[in-house]
């Protein structure tokens, strides 16, 4: 007899989940195959560790021992990085095409043991297998064979580029394979062999994709992983061989590696912590962004560095969406990762839930309200429920920091504008989520936001033919995508840069005027240029300058740190520059040319007494700053960004955007020409600059003022401070306001640039003391240059499915 309709919907209410577990026989078979324990994977095999020393991976589900993995030492990095060497003739031999078969084969084989690796993963990780196996296997496989298709194309679209040669990569534990993956696929499809460092808590998986990626082929050497901790990392990025460094991490190891590499010339990409917002308006679809953010904060447990873990809610729909919100946190499920049916799986170590339980305990003595919903945690292992911070504001900690921790902190604002000062209140600057059902509002705000990645409706998407990168604290390069290769790759003419002949003196400073210099009769000082006005130097001193012969030349004013603080003001209160169009950019940039045009004779005569041979010389000059003028103007409105295709139901925007403000600090050779061709290319690109000019031979730049006041540059757009370039230059470094700093000078001031720059993560171009043949456009005014001038910011827009 048919049940009753009441008892059915009574027993559909009880109804709870049964245990939906994954198999382990696979990986528990790999695992004693190699009677857990595995040696570093060195030139095609595994080899012990040299100095015997081994430590033990744990499944952080059960806190039960894994396997013992070799802790790498000095030796063990040698035999790594040599072997690495050896093997990059052979590869870069490949081909484009030879390398894109290998690559396409690491992709298959990702696809082939896909389940395996999933398992492998969770084991290791403690993140759900349902997120190892529909997210980040699949993903590694994307990236593999879209990287395949670098590698062939390669040679077509990134000509004139070599790769660096033996890279060394760096892993964090929160998406072991996949970070892998990132790091790998670019380099070896660039022409790079590589030396890898997985994460001490997280070696399992690349080992295990070394080991499949032998059996497929990959040529020995190709590959290598060294195993181990910190020190391990330090060894390799000391390594004299390894020519470029690969990190991903927490902020603060990122600094530290920074310091060390100053100085240098290794290539270095960082991509750090977060902590970005997701901002919910009052026009969002509720529902549908409540379940993006289980997907931003409870998503790998929120140990995800773009995790959305700063909730921004338009105060009149704040109360209905915590109620929506704590619903939601009700019905997750925390528990065992390898049952199909967890949402929330293990932390990765003690360590770490530790450190999410005191940062959650910081913030609620500094006075936040906590919810966690009444969900049952496994008796054992390293569990930590999803939670809720409210009551915060934007100097608690718990808003500031990184938790990496399935934590979220709420807090609300009134306006448009409100929501974008407190998105970009944080020295990160990874990832934003925005939440708006109108669209010109949405990408009213993309732009607005300091984040190299904007997600519109949607989160924590991810592509490979998208970069994906930070600003600021949140390190500087991309990963994936076009950018991601130019990563991998350097100019090929940087081999044939010589070091810069040693200035000859240049100059007596001290303010002694042009009475004591007698003699000759010369100009009136030159002062700074700041806010569209000469103004005289704070400190009210001035440098002597003498031409090519020694004879005296003029004056300059003598900036000091106050110079450079007023300059950064006005190049700060300067936004319409930013603002302003392409066509406007351009335009001004081609009036400059036809002023400086105006005056050629003049700058060539000066150009021919102070540097040049001859008058011919000076012309010369001349000629080609004019000629960068009009070239940049040219570029302004042309170097546009991309329109990419993931896979999925929308696009992405990769913009170009202006870094921001802009200190240069240009170098003695061809002291109008470097000047003017930097100042173009930055300009171009609605960067806002403060240019120390030439230290031995400002006057060209000084004489520049009068063409700039006869220009429509809006004031503030362009600030010229004069002076001593090693002083001015730390000072500009140390400037929290500065985005960017182009530096060149001698090899040892570059270094203490890159090394003060280390703390605030500021970008930094140095010449490591090498002279550029200013003439020479494929150097000094090529997309190099305009590379360095923008951010790529990328912007995701899913639509609708309803045509
Ligand atoms: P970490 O930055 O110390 O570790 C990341 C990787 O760097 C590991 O492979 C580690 O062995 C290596 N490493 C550590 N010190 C090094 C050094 N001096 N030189 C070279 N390599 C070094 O991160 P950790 O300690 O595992 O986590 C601490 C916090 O960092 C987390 O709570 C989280 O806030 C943040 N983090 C952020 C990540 C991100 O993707 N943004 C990833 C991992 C951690």
């Amino acid at each position: 007899m048919a049940e009753p309709m009441s008892d059915l919907v009574e027993r559909y209410r009880r109804m709870d989940y049964g245990p939906a577990p994954e198999s382990t026989a696979a990986a528990e078979a790999w695992l004693d195959r190699h009677e857990r324990r595995f040696g570093h994977y060195i030139a095609g095999r595994f080899v012990p560790p040299a100095g015997g020393a081994w430590f033990t991976s744990y499944n952080p589900a059960h806190r039960t021992p894994l396997a013992e993995i070799a802790a790498g030492d000095a030796a063990d990095v040698e035999q790594a990085v040599s072997a690495a060497d050896e093997a990059l003739p052979a590869w870069q031999a490949l081909g484009g095409h030879g390398r894109a078969r290998h690559l396409y084969a690491l992709a298959r084989l990702v696809q082939k043991h896909s389940r395996l690796l999933a398992v492998v993963e969770t084991l290791d990780n403690g993140k759900p297998i349902r997120e190892t196996r529909d997210i980040d296997v699949p993903l590694v496989a994307r990236h593999f064979y879209h990287h395949a298709g670098w590698a062939g194309l390669c040679g077509e679209c990134f000509p004139g580029r070599v790769p660096w040669g033996v890279c060394g990569q760096i892993i964090p534990w929160n998406f072991p394979l996949l970070m892998l993956a990132w790091k790998i696929a670019p380099a070896l499809a660039a022409g790079n062999t590589v030396v890898l460092k997985p994460a001490e808590y997280t070696s399992l998986s690349a080992l295990l994709f070394a080991e499949l990626a032998g059996q497929a082929g990959l040529p020995p050497g190709v590959l290598n992983l060294v195993t181990g901790d910190g020190q391990t990392g330090e060894l390799i990025v000391d390594h004299p061989r390894i020519a470029k460094i690969a990190f991903t991490g927490s902020t603060e190891v990122g600094k530290r590696i920074r310091r060390r590499l100053a100085g240098s010339g290794k290539g270095l990409t960082l991509e750090l912590g977060g902590k970005s917002p997701f901002i919910v308006f009052d026009d969002a679809d509720l529902d549908g962004a409540v379940e993006g953010l289980v997907d931003a904060i409870w998503f790998n447990q929120g140990q995800v560095c773009c995790a959305g873990s700063r909730l921004l809610m338009h105060e009149g729909i704040a109360e209905r969406l915590i109620a929506k919100v704590k619903a939601r946190m009700g019905k997750l499920r925390v528990g065992e990762p390898l049952d199909k049916c967890i949402d929330i799986g293990a932390i990765v170590d003690p360590v770490q839930t530790r450190r999410i339980a005191d940062l959650v305990a910081r913030g609620v003595a500094e006075g936040a309200t906590l919810w966690q919903p009444d969900c049952a945690l496994p008796a054992a292992g390293e569990f930590y429920p999803p939670t809720l911070l409210t009551e915060v504001s934007p100097a608690h900690t718990v808003v500031r920091e990184e938790i990496f921790g399935p934590v979220l902190v709420a807090m609300t604002f009134r306006t448009v504008h409100e929501a974008i000062e407190l998105a970009n209140n944080t020295p990160y600057g990874l990832a934003a989520s925005v939440w708006s059902e109108d669209l010109n509002r949405a990408l009213e705000v993309a732009p607005a936001l300091q984040a190299g990645v904007v997600w519109l409706n949607s989160t924590n998407l991810f592509d490979a033919a998208a970069g994906f990168g930070g600003y600021r604290e949140s390190g500087f390069g991309r990963e994936g995508g076009r950018e991601g290769m130019l990563a991998y790759l350097k100019p090929a003419w940087q081999a044939r840069l010589r070091p810069a002949p040693p200035s000859p003196p240049p100059h007596e400073a001290g303010g002694a005027g042009p009475a004591a210099a007698g003699i000759v009769a010369i100009d009136r000082t030159a002062k700074h240029y700041i806010a569209g006005r000469q103004v005289r130097p704070d400190g009210g001193n001035s440098l002597t300058i003498r031409d090519r012969a020694g004879r005296l030349a003029g004056e300059v004013a003598l900036g000091n740190y106050k110079d450079i603080r007023n300059a950064v003001e006005a190049a700060a209160a300067a936004t319409g520059w930013r603002r302003s169009s392409a066509h406007q950019r351009a335009q001004v940039l081609y009036f400059l040319a036809e002023n400086l045009d105006a005056r050629r004779t003049e700058f060539a005569a000066r150009l021919a007494r102070l540097t040049a041979r001859d008058t011919a010389g000076g012309e010369r000059e001349v000629d080609a700053a004019l000629e960068r003028l009009f070239r940049f103007a040219g570029w302004a409105d042309k170097f546009d960004g991309r329109v990419h295709s993931p896979p999925l139901r929308g696009v992405t925007l990769a913009m170009n955007e202006p870094v921001g403000i802009l200190g240069i600090v240009c170098p003695d050779e061809a002291p109008l020409l470097a000047f003017i061709t930097l100042c173009a290319a930055a300009l171009a690109l609605g960067n806002r600059l403060v240019v120390v000019p030439s230290e031995r031979c400002p006057l060209p730049a000084t004489d520049f003022y009068q063409v700039i006041e006869t220009s429509d540059l809006p004031a503030g757009a362009l600030n010229i401070v004069t002076g001593q370039r090693a002083e001015l230059g730390l000072v500009l470094a140390r400037h929290a306001a500065v985005e960017a700093l182009w530096y060149h000078g001698p090899a040892e001031e570059c270094a203490a640039i890159e090394r003060e720059a280390a703390d605030n993560m500021k970008r930094t171009w140095t010449s490591g003391g090498l002279a550029f043949d200013w003439f020479d456009p494929e150097q000094t005014a090529g997309e190099d240059l305009l590379n360095r001038a923008v951010e790529v910011k990328n912007i995701w827009i899913p639509y609708g499915d309803q045509v």
